[in-house]
């Protein structure tokens, strides 16, 4: 593992296999709950779907990550959600479910799925609605994570921002209804501003599919690409990309 730093991040993390990209992933989740659970009494942190962070997952419900992190006190959201029954294995929230949350002692109330069986447009208020209730409790009662995990299309989509299709409403609402991607399903998506208004933005890159992309970004400094869009203004931004993700990077 290589601590590397680029003009589009604050660090890029160099690993060599999705393996090591996942107790990478999962380091980062158990230092940052550690922290902010000390500081604040809660670890508020919003994940990504995707096969990704799948091996993460999995990696944070065993040991040490099941005994070490602060389950109790973490808040799980999500990036976004595909509009489909969370038993469909296309679902963000099934999958985590399965790989993560049946398997670790996090609390009920303390998992916020987002709504897909209502029409998106409506799941996406409702949504917004369920984050303002938490966020609003305390100043500056703005959406704030902790810490987020993000993925990235080999077309440099991120949650469900995809490129050419970000609706206008993005730059106020706080969750927004699109349709596409793959699947190209109705889906529900956190903005771009709710992003950039994160402590910790995490990417996690894997496989040689994503390595043109990753240079798109992180060399070329595409900004038209949604996942070039994402800059946490007062946060921290980490890329961790494994060997085959980063071999059209010059690093
Ligand atoms: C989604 C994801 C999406 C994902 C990228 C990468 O719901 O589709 O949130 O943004 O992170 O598409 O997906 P992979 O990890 O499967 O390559």
């Amino acid at each position: 593992m290589e601590r590397i730093k680029t003009v589009r991040s604050d660090e890029i993390i160099l690993v060599e296999d999705a393996a090591e990209l996942a107790l990478q992933g999962a380091e980062i989740f158990r230092e940052e709950a550690c922290y902010y659970t000390e500081l604040q009494g809660e670890f508020i942190c919003a994940l990504s779907g995707g096969n990704t962070p799948r091996g993460m997952h999995r990696r944070l419900a065993g040991e040490p990550y099941r005994s070490v992190c602060p389950w109790e006190m973490t808040h799980l959201f999500w990036v976004d959600e595909r509009c489909l029954p969370t038993g469909d294995p296309r679902s963000n929230f099934g999958a985590a479910r399965k790989d993560l949350i049946d398997r670790v002692p996090l609390p009920g109330a303390n998992v916020h799925p987002m709504p897909t069986h209502a029409a998106p447009p409506a799941a996406a208020a409702w949504y917004e609605g369920k984050l303002m209730q938490f966020f609003r409790k305390v100043p500056p009662r703005e959406p704030i994570f902790d810490l987020v995990f993000l993925g990235i299309g080999s077309d440099g989509h991120t949650a469900s921002l995809f490129p050419q299709a970000i609706p206008a409403a993005a730059s106020y609402k706080w969750v927004v209804d699109v349709k596409g991607g793959e699947p190209d399903v109705f889906r529900l998506t956190l903005c771009p501003w709710v992003l950039n208004r994160s402590r910790h933005v995490c990417f996690l890159v894997s496989g040689s599919l994503k390595a043109a992309v990753a240079k798109r970004v992180l060399e070329d400094s595409e900004e038209a690409l949604p996942a070039a869009q994402i800059q946490p203004a007062g946060g921290r931004l980490t890329w961790i990309l494994d060997r085959p993700a980063a071999e059209k990077l010059d690093l």
